[in-house]
């Protein structure tokens, strides 16, 4: 696996890939985990060649965030791309990605500010413009993205119509631990009590996807079973808990059409989001079990 870091060399790198195939990219923010290795793997199943990026984009953290503190492990994360055949990893510096002097940003006005985009303004203009440019300089076939960040694909989706991107996105459904909480790098941040406590997300998936099968199809009693979840929760702070068109992420009153169940919380200082969808009256994707850790451990001892 080659590892380059500057903007030419990396074009450089795509370009010939192109000419040998199709090329899939991934882009990351590092300290891997098997989420991010099942973008990996479905992006080496449907490309010729596929390049992964690992770069801690500073303007999609607003001031105060955690910018500072995102975990970062570079050795491991190279260890696993080899592994799984990648054939470029681009870690670009903060100077390669915004050149000095740089104004120009990408606003995806809306869709961009609504849920996290609500919570963390300026969060998706971040993200957009970031992914904007790893899209020209590697310019992709397709690139993977997980359905963990939904608010964030729709962002996405929209920018490639709106900017005429000729990418392909491809959406990959979310991998959660074995306790049911999804994965994410900011999982690293929690104590393995406030791992417990987190699992107050996929409950409340888990309750919403429960009142589907009874036939619920309406957003508000859905809200409900998810918003009992967070109220006794002990310090598990609730951002938000919607019922959104997966494409505008404007609130729905029934799901019968498709929908996107979406939660976002801080479990002590680590704010952590996870969601599903409804496709045909029911849950598409809800997470399977929510069980608390111990009860796991105890379970495979
Ligand atoms: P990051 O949080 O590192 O995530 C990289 C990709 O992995 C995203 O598309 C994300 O949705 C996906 N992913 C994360 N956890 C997942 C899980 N449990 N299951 C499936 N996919 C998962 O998202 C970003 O980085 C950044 O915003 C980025 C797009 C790289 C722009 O900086």
């Amino acid at each position: 696996m080659k590892i380059l870091t500057t903007v030419g060399e990396m074009q450089a790198a795509c370009r010939s890939l192109r000419r040998a195939g199709t090329l899939g990219l991934v882009p990351t923010m590092g300290a891997l985990h098997d989420g991010h290795l099942s973008l990996v793997r479905r992006a080496k199943a449907e490309n010729d060649a596929v390049v992964v990026s690992i770069f801690v984009n500073p303007t999609q953290f607003a001031p105060g965030e955690d910018f500072e503190t995102y975990p970062r492990r570079m050795a491991e994360d190279c260890a696993k791309l080899e592994a799984e055949g990648v054939a470029v990893l681009f870690a670009p510096s903060v100077e390669q990605m915004y050149p000095q002097g740089a104004t120009t940003l990408v606003e995806v006005a809306e869709v961009g500010d609504r849920l996290d985009g609500a919570s963390r303004p300026g969060h998706f203009r971040g993200v957009a413009t970031v992914v904007a440019k790893l899209f020209h300089v590697v310019d992709p076939d397709r690139a993977y993205f997980g359905q963990k960040d939904a608010a964030q694909v729709a962002v996405l989706r929209t920018m490639v119509r709106d900017l005429l991107f000729r990418v392909e996105l491809v959406v990959c459904p979310i991998v959660r631990e074995p306790s049911g909480l999804a994965m994410s790098s900011r999982n690293l941040k929690l104590s393995a009590t406030e791992k417990q406590r987190a699992l107050a997300l996929c409950r409340a998936l888990r309750a919403a996807a429960r009142a589907l099968e009874c036939g619920k199809t309406r957003a508000e009693p859905l809200r409900a079973a998810m918003l009992r979840q967070f109220s006794g929760a002990e310090d598990v702070r609730l951002d938000y808990a919607e019922v959104v068109h997966p494409a505008t992420l404007l609130p729905v009153a029934d799901t019968r059409d498709g929908a996107l169940i979406a939660v976002a919380a801080w479990v002590g200082q680590t704010r952590l989001i996870d969601n599903l969808l409804v496709e045909n009256g029911s849950a598409a994707s809800a997470p399977a079990a929510c069980q608390d850790a111990e009860k796991m451990e105890a379970m495979h001892a």
